[in-house]
């Protein structure tokens, strides 16, 4: 069954902003769902649709079997939220905040705090869990929005960019417990404008740019599909060489402009290739001074599609600063 079906998924805000404009998604129950795109994009409009706190202007959304509409109270007994812009109260420590969680869902009291100490542990806040949430980092209140998520266990769990503007340690936690409930079976809808989390946790990712998908499948298939990876690499000693170097090469795969003095080459299929390479040019006496294996990245799928590149990717990050 899919955990989550959308069918021209729309959301128009006054003024005409179609912040969603026909989104079609199908979610299997058990994936994890990256659904990437820069700010503005739409991603959070849609996750609060999903997620039953905004009504959709058009189209039609199931969420675990149930309509987002007209079937909102059993879509929210199977989802978690975590929301990016969490409205935690500072002044409750993290293990009151669990507790009212679990009274929220109707838990008992002992069964409430049986499962918010297990669940703070998981998140790793056991030290912290009676310390005030206002003393708490950044990192420390996503992995407690987590735990809240968790409490009523469920099948479904809404992630809205959950790790922007953490450090990356605080991000690795993340990503691991992410990984672990996935496989545990939850299915996991994530948001992100960071390609490099949607690479590394995601089994499809969608990409989203102004409230439209411009581009789905798995991380693998998007980047095959904008390109093969190359090999760039230069020789211990060039002078005179490189004719013979591109011979060698172009038995491998497209022989690519040379750039920055080293010798490029387009490969079918990447990794297995290289060792081969290597071993033909030393058979011609050609050796190899450095070599690089350039992956195509989501972000030049995002660039193909758009025209754009992503925040947080190196390419954007490399864009001159203004002033
Ligand atoms: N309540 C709202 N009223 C008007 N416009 C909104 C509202 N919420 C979001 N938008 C607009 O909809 C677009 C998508 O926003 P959002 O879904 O928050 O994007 P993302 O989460 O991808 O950054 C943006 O142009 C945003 O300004
Ligand atoms: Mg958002």
């Amino acid at each position: 069954m899919a955990a989550i079906e959308t069918q021209q998924l729309a959301r128009e805000f006054e003024g005409g902003i179609k912040a969603v404009d026909g989104v079609d998604l199908a979610v299997d129950a058990g994936e994890i769902y990256g659904f990437l795109g820069p700010n503005g994009a739409g991603k959070t409009t849609t996750v609060r649709m999903l997620t039953t706190l905004l009504q959709p202007t058009g189209g039609r959304a199931q969420v675990a079997g149930f309509d987002v509409a007209s079937e909102a109270g059993e879509v929210r007994r199977k989802i978690g939220v975590a929301l990016q812009e969490a409205a935690l109260d500072p002044l409750m420590t993290g293990r009151e905040l669990i507790q009212l969680q679990a009274t929220l869902h109707g838990l008992a009291r002992e069964r409430g705090n049986e499962l918010g100490d297990a669940l703070l542990g998981r998140v790793g806040l056991t030290q912290a869990a009676d310390r005030r949430v206002g003393t708490y980092s950044g990192g420390m209140r996503r992995r407690l929005d987590l735990a809240a998520a968790l409490v009523h266990e469920p099948s479904v769990l809404f992630l809205d960019e959950p790790t922007t503007g953490l450090d990356p340690v605080s991000r690795q936690a993340i990503w691991e417990e992410v990984s672990k409930l996935n496989a545990e079976g939850t299915t996991v809808f994530l948001t992100t404008q960071y390609l490099e989390e949607a690479d590394r946790l995601a089994d499809r990712v969608g990409i989203i740019a102004s409230g439209r998908i411009v581009a789905e499948g798995t991380p693998a298939a998007l980047k095959a599909d904008v390109g093969k990876p190359h090999l760039e690499l230069s020789l211990a000693d060039q002078n005179g060489n490189e004719a013979r170097c591109t011979e060698v090469l172009a038995r491998f795969g497209k022989p690519l402009p040379s750039k920055d003095g080293k010798l490029l080459v387009e490969l079918e299929h990447g990794t297995s290739e290289v060792g081969p390479i290597v071993v033909a040019l030393n058979e011609e006496g050609l050796a190899v001074e450095s070599l690089d294996l350039v992956q195509p990245t989501l972000d030049d799928v995002f660039v193909a599609k758009t025209g754009e590149h992503l925040e947080g990717s190196e390419a954007a990050e490399q864009e001159p600063v203004a002033g």
